[in-house]
């Protein structure tokens, strides 16, 4: 019975936090005592290994192209706590193409099931490898900002995974907010748009405060929740966690049906979808 809840983490517009919510989100969970998966999926400009100070000698690229087996791609950051770094430029995967797709799921899926989470951290914007993994996920995370291009461009990424793949289901989370008033104005924009134009509902998961200690933890190479553990962002960061196994829980019926990674179903193509 499947337990591992698959989250990709997504944005319209690039810098706007995804990474490092990716990264900590992760970390909470691993100190609330859960085991947490981190995939670097942005094959553009993977950086999660330079966010963690580490020098993975393999990655996702390896194991997809290569002969390396899955299991020595895994990098271990802590015990329960593995990470599967990528390498950035690799243009066949950034436009993950149907063959490759299918061999990812067969290769990646067994290693899956030891994990309570899998957090899929992608690059900004709708290239093929971001619908891909948006798709297979069981839940698609939006990462917005304040900025009334972020919220833009987050909107015309629902709307392509709506129209191309029928997904309703969509969880935000407004990053570099100043306050949880903004955060919620935020929302309700991106809320209203979806509404009036798509007829989809996504659900707030919560926000992350502007906070300067996260800079600095990215100069140090370290996750701000060990760097400033008490800082707002980090606490932010852990309500969130909090919230995000409540869910886990209260999916777990749905979950136990699922396989961790789905086989996505074109209904349109992308420009189709982007019309
Ligand atoms: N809550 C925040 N408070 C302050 N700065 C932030 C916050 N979130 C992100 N940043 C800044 O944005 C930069 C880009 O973040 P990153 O996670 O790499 O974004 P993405 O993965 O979406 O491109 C970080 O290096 C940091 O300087
Ligand atoms: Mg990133």
């Amino acid at each position: 019975m499947n337990s591992t809840l698959s989250l990709a983490i997504l944005s319209g517009k690039g810098g706007v936090g995804k990474t490092n919510i990716s990264l900590n989100l992760a970390c909470a969970l691993h100190q609330l005592g859960f085991k947490p998966l981190l995939m670097d999926c942005d094959m553009g400009l993977a950086n999660l290994d330079i966010l963690l100070g580490i020098t993975p000698t393999a990655n996702l690229q390896d194991a997809l192209m290569g002969q390396t087996p899955m299991k020595d791609v895994l990098f271990s950051i802590d015990k329960g706590f593995d990470v599967l770094p990528a390498a950035s430029g690799v243009p066949e995967l950034n436009e993950l193409k149907p063959e490759l797709r299918g061999i990812l799921i067969d290769r990646l899926e067994p290693h899956l099931s030891s994990y309570d989470y899998v957090f899929m951290d992608l690059g900004a914007g709708i290239s093929e490898n971001v619908q891909t993994f948006a798709a297979l996920a069981s839940v698609r995370l939006i990462v917005i900002t304040p900025e009334p291009t972020s919220l833009t461009d987050g909107y015309a990424l629902v709307k392509v995974l709506n129209n191309r793949f029928g997904m309703k289901d969509f969880m935000v989370l407004v990053n570099q907010a100043s306050s949880a008033k903004e955060a919620q104005v935020t929302f309700e924009r991106m809320h209203k748009a979806c509404l009036h134009f798509l007829h989809v509902e996504p659900v707030m998961l919560g926000h992350v405060r502007l906070d300067s200690k996260l800079p600095e933890a990215v100069c140090r190479q370290k996750p701000l929740l060990k760097y400033a553990p008490s800082s707002p962002a980090a606490r932010d960061i852990m309500a969130i966690a909090e919230k995000l196994q409540k869910i886990r829980l209260s999916m777990a019926d749905w979950l136990a049906d699922r396989s961790i990674l789905h086989r996505p179903t074109d209904t349109a193509s992308t420009e189709e979808a982007l019309a």
